[in-house]
């Protein structure tokens, strides 16, 4: 889940925890025997809150838990879950690691990158998808696998990503057919 890059985020301006959240980030503090220790789950509610990082929410995040937002910014820049510049609502999460690569990962990010038309920053033309390469997923059983927003999508092809794209675009995603499960694992072709 390592990143290689790890860009400055840009800036927002100041912000500060909303007062409805004020019990949550509490109650996340609680958790744990220091309050540095709370450091991800904070990034979490604080890219849940704003949907991606900049260095003032970082800042907000390094203000809670009295460390230096150094700090925080080498957390979140190491995980590729937390995001550092906006996405488009379908973030694209491609696993380019070994198991993947040798079952045709770089096949699949290549046609995801192509037909979605995306910039240096892995944003398709229409804004709708960001498609990012990571490190492994923890699936790799069922490689090649990618991760769009919450949930796995196992055993790709170019032809299975063109059928999930097209759900997502049309508003249809497929269904989840074990939805207990969280995942779309493809049929071995
Ligand atoms: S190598 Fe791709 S999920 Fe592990």
């Amino acid at each position: 889940m390592s990143s290689h890059a790890a860009p400055i985020p840009a800036s927002r301006g100041p912000v500060e925890w909303p007062d409805a959240l004020l019990p949550q980030v509490e109650e996340i503090l609680s958790r744990y025997p220091t309050r540095q220790a709370a450091v991800m789950p904070l990034l979490w509610l604080a890219q849940d809150t704003w949907d991606w990082l900049d260095l003032d929410v970082m800042r907000l995040v390094a203000r809670t838990i009295d460390i230096p937002p150094s700090q925080v910014h080498a957390v979140a820049s190491f995980y590729t879950m937390f995001k550092k510049s906006p996405t488009g609502k379908y973030l694209i999460q491609v696993c380019q690691t070994l198991s993947c690569a040798l079952v045709g990962a770089e096949a699949v990010i290549e046609h995801m990158e192509r037909t979605l038309e995306v910039d240096e920053h892995g944003n398709s033309k229409d804004g709708l998808f960001t498609v990012l390469r990571v490190e492994c997923l923890a699936s790799c059983g069922s490689a090649p696998m990618m991760q769009i927003n919450e949930h796995f999508y196992e055993r790709l092809t170019p032809a299975t990503c063109d059928q999930i794209i097209a759900g997502l675009r049309s508003g249809k995603p497929l269904a989840l057919p074990r939805p207990e499960v969280d995942k779309w694992t493809f049929p071995v072709s």
